[in-house]
């Protein structure tokens, strides 16, 4: 019994001495090989410095020919010849083939949708009734506003605009969706109309 005492007490020295080590205290095999979860590889974000893509980008444009989902797709280019293009063959789809039950309609309802969001989006530079008088040209912060009714305009142009911007004026691709966007451009067209008469 009393060796027992003793091998156990050495025993426990030898643990008690083993585990101060401080030799000890350092990794020296890793079970998991070469894996980034002992030793993470930190990546500043978005910086150009990424061996994981090609393009050494980490934040990815999307694959060429997609459309994210939700998204329509526009073709006419952004420059002077997609903006002839677009004024001469750029069609609303709300008018020439909507079923007439169809929720892209040039209906009250989508006039007044689109009357709400161009006062929250033109107004402030092309004012409430489209005659070049918004808040920002009265307080003379934003010039060169054009009167509706002093340009030829068609729903291609308009819904162009709307997506690209023109001269001075920026898209508002990212604020509008292409149904809002025809939303607007009819109540653009609607807005030009009444200065004309
Ligand atoms: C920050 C001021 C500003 C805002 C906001 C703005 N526009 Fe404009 N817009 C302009 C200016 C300036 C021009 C003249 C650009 C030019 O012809 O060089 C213009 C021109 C236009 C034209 C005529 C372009 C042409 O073909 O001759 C249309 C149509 C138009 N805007 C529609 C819109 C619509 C719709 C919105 C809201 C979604 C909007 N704009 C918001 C400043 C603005």
């Amino acid at each position: 019994m009393k060796s027992f005492i003793k091998i156990t007490s050495v025993f426990a020295l030898i643990i008690a001495l083993v585990s101060c080590n401080s030799e000890q205290r350092s990794r020296k095999i890793q079970y998991m090989g070469d894996t980034d979860m002992y030793d993470a590889v930190p990546y500043e974000a978005y910086s150009a410095d990424h061996k994981v893509f090609k393009n050494g980008m980490e934040a990815q444009t999307p694959v060429v020919g997609t459309i994210a989902r939700g998204k329509v797709a526009y073709d006419y280019p952004n420059s002077e010849v997609g903006y002839q293009l677009a004024k001469d063959s750029l069609r609303s789809p709300m008018k020439f083939k909507a079923p007439l039950d169809s929720i892209y309609r040039v209906s009250k309802a989508n006039l007044a949708q689109g009357k709400h969001l161009y006062n929250i989006y033109c107004a402030v530079c092309h004012g409430k009734k489209g005659d070049g008088q918004g808040d920002l040209v009265k307080r003379e912060k934003f010039l060169g506003v054009p009167n509706y009714k002093g340009r030829q305009i068609t729903e291609g142009s308009i819904y162009h605009v709307i997506m690209y911007g023109r001269g001075i004026m920026g898209s508002h691709a990212s604020q509008l969706n292409d149904k809002e966007r025809w939303q607007v451009t009819h109540y653009v067209e609607q807005l030009r109309n009444d200065l004309l008469k």
